[in-house]
């Protein structure tokens, strides 16, 4: 097993088999060797620090009716939101006063024709904190769309692709979604000049192994700057409310694999991780994770925007919380950079 590790830390990839040898592996000690090499990797890339963004979490109103997610479309026990150019401006103001430098817009897919609305926000932003990042995290939309908030100032952009697998796929969304139309946008992002997200929930409904398998090698292949994964959580109100939630460890495991493969990859330690553990967001950490967002939205909306149940949005999840955080991550001797945190070399 600790060839097979060096190899994949060497050669940033192994075969579908390699994967999966890593990924069902037993042994304790081998567990723990993939992740001090993990966490080597990461250090002599960023050292002991860990970026942190502040997430807005713009609008839980979606047009889309994905089956595990809490605020689907015809979810109809959530009370819809969208905040005001102002409130978003405050939370940004509370945000940079706090030292964050990297800003998410995160939210519910809306229609094209409100794309203006949201390009003249990031100009808003973009003015106001020039030497700030700012990440969209709001679906699929089309070129003209992506290009129009490119060059209205935003720089990155989150879009999971879920899973790779087209079975999958289908089993997890509604009809007319595609994993084709996903992996385009994608493409497209990149090609706009975005530093670009991609990644997967863990133990979803009807996961194989396989499909986690077939994950790694796509991101392994398209190479993204970011890397979004946590477990999945069941929500009460969607189809998939009876499903068991995925892995704490599976999901460290698969951060641990991608740090190995893509040693400058951006790898935040999700809220999933936090909400199902209280010591998720420190086994990301030391999985090779070194990415956290702490949520930076009004208190008052953060119980709306609930993608799956119990999600941990206060303490050290919360922007205001970040010396709650801060203490944490000393425990396990990092701490917070404050810098921006763009992908090397861009
Ligand atoms: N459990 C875990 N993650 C979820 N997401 C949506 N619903 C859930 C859930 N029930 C994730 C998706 C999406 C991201 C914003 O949140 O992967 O891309």
């Amino acid at each position: 097993m600790k060839d097979l590790i060096d190899q994949l830390r060497a050669k940033h990839k192994l075969t579908p088999e390699g994967y999966r040898a890593l990924l069902t592996m037993r042994d304790s000690q081998d567990v723990e060797y993939l992740m001090e090499q993990a966490r080597e990797v990461a250090q002599a890339q960023f050292g002991k620090g860990i970026f942190v963004r502040g997430l807005i979490e713009l609008t839980n109103v979606c047009r889309n009716d994905c089956l595990y997610c809490g605020i689907r479309r015809s979810n109809s026990n959530v009370s819809r939101y969208t905040l005001t150019r102002e409130q978003v401006l405050d939370c940004c103001e509370q945000g940079f006063e706090i030292g964050f430098r990297t800003f998410v817009l995160q939210g519910g897919e809306w229609g094209e024709e409100r794309s203006t609305w949201i390009a003249e926000l990031i100009r808003d932003i973009r003015q106001r904190w020039p030497e700030c990042a700012i990440t969209l995290s709001l679906g699929e939309h089309t070129r003209e769309t992506y290009a129009m908030w490119r060059e209205a100032g935003a720089d990155r952009y989150l879009l999971r692709h879920e899973t790779h697998n087209k079975r999958l796929y289908s089993l997890l969304h509604p009809e007319g979604m595609t994993i084709q139309h996903r992996l385009q946008c994608l493409d497209c992002l990149k090609e706009l000049g975005f530093q670009v997200g991609a990644g997967i929930m863990v133990g979803s409904p009807f996961q194989s192994l396989n499909s986690i398998v077939e994950d790694i090698m796509y991101l392994v292949d398209f190479k993204p700057h970011m890397i979004g994964i946590g477990p999945f959580i069941p929500q009460h109100d969607t189809p998939f409310s009876r499903f068991p939630a995925g892995s704490v460890d599976m999901t460290a495991r698969l951060y641990a694999i991608l740090r190995l493969a893509l040693p400058q990859a951006l790898i935040p330690s999700t809220t999933a991780m936090a909400t199902l553990s209280p010591d998720g967001r420190l086994r990301g950490i030391l999985a090779g994770a070194n990415v956290v967002m702490p949520n930076l939205s009004p208190a008052d909306n953060r119980a709306k925007y609930a993608l799956y149940d119990n999600k941990a949005s206060f303490g050290a999840e919360s922007a205001q919380g970040i010396n709650k955080l801060a203490d944490e991550l000393s425990l396990i001797g990092y701490h917070i950079d404050w810098s921006r945190g763009d992908f090397p070399n861009t």
